[in-house]
């Protein structure tokens, strides 16, 4: 059978395997720690001459992301923000992006930097009012919409194909932060996207362990534009990390099943805790948020957690409990936050690989156990 035509979990399974078939025969692609490469004459090479361009590891781990989101190539990068750098690096000054309103608060950052140095205009969007976003995407200035869904934190959906049936109209181009979710749950080149990023810090590389981003192309075009913008500017992912990564991805349909089924049973369990106002969980994926009825209980449920860790970041092995406004989306102001519903009585789940009676055990636990301990308090 031709790996080609075979499912997505075979592909990921075999990725670097057959790639050193002429030396060694090795079914695990080589780490090439090396930045140059020997030439045999002038006007001579193997393909490879300086490894801040290509490299044979970074190259297989690039063939399996863009097969992995069904585009004309990828791109391996240092981390998320260098991955929506480059993304955003085919934008000029004076060029408006629409972007969705519940994003990562590191993505605001950069947007900001962009406004402030660099002349670019932003313009928010709800992802829910397509109205408003014919209106965007008609001015002239308008040339892009960064978007991410579900959104974070507060995990709404956005309908990826009408929004670049509305963009396209107009010549604008589609962008998504596809890190939630992953290829296995959305292909937003499918949608009619035209460029994909992911944080590959997550569920990608899956173990709290790498920091890289990815990049994804629709075209050849946009593909020899970034080229040419990630060979000048550098931040590409190092050999190591590639091969990690790889190996990585080898199991991504294994963890993914297993976040989401446990996530499924979590989002029933708080659903079910009348000390819990809201879920916001969308469906798939191993995401959840949720609203404690009380703020004041924060600290202490982040302090009996015996399990689940208070830490910032997402889709890894390790279960991580996160305070959005305190951690995440800190760097927006008190009236942002709030306008996007992002209050200090509400927490971001990233549901690890644990067994899934053990999550709930401990959440249920650590609320009960923040419940008493404020009661208490307010007894003595
Ligand atoms: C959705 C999303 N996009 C991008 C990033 C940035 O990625 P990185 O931390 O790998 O630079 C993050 C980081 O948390 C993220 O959650």
């Amino acid at each position: 059978m031709d790996l080609k035509q075979a499912h997505i979990e075979t592909i990921l399974a075999q990725a670097g395997n057959r790639t050193d078939d002429v030396k060694t025969g090795a079914v695990s692609t080589p780490i090439y720690l090396t930045t140059a490469y020997r030439h045999a004459g002038l006007g001579q090479s193997t393909g490879y001459d300086y490894s801040r361009e290509t490299n044979p590891t970074r190259d297989v781990l690039q063939q399996t992301l863009a097969q992995l989101e069904d585009g004309a190539g990828a791109f391996a990068l240092s981390s998320g923000m260098a991955a929506i750098q480059l993304a955003f690096s085919t934008f000029k000054t004076g060029d408006t992006i629409v972007v969705s309103d519940d994003l990562y608060g590191g993505s605001f950052r950069f947007f900001d930097f962009l406004h402030e140095n660099y002349g670019l205009n932003f313009e928010l969007w709800d992802g829910q009012d397509n109205d408003r976003l014919t209106q965007l995407v008609a001015a002239p200035a308008t040339k892009g919409i960064w978007l991410e869904t579900p959104s974070n934190p507060t995990m709404k959906l956005i309908d990826i194909q009408k929004t670049a049936s509305i963009a396209h109209e107009h010549h604008v181009k589609v962008l998504v932060d596809n890190t939630f979710y992953t290829p296995l749950l959305q292909r937003p080149l499918h949608d009619g996207a035209d460029i994909v990023v992911h944080s590959a810090t997550k569920y990608l590389a899956g173990h709290n362990d790498v920091l890289a981003g990815v990049v994804v192309c629709k075209t050849q075009a946009d593909l020899a534009a970034l080229d040419r913008n990630l060979t000048t500017t550098g931040a590409v992912l190092d050999p190591f990390d590639c091969w990690l990564l790889l190996r990585s991805l080898k199991t991504l349909p294994l963890r993914l099943a297993q976040h989401e089924r446990s996530a499924k049973a979590i989002a029933q369990n708080l659903r079910d805790n009348p000390a819990v106002d809201q879920v916001l969980y969308p469906g798939h994926g191993g995401m959840i948020s949720f609203y404690l009825h009380d703020e004041s209980w924060v600290d202490d449920v982040l302090q009996h957690l015996g399990i689940i860790s208070f830490a910032e970041s997402l889709g890894g092995a390790e279960s991580l409990l996160t305070v959005p406004a305190i951690q995440t989306h800190a760097d927006l102001t008190e009236e942002e936050r709030q306008a996007k519903h992002i209050t200090k009585n509400l927490l971001r789940l990233s549901v690890g690989l644990e067994n899934t009676d053990d999550l709930i055990a401990d959440l249920t636990q650590a609320i009960q156990a923040a419940q008493h301990s404020i009661a208490a308090g307010k007894d003595d």
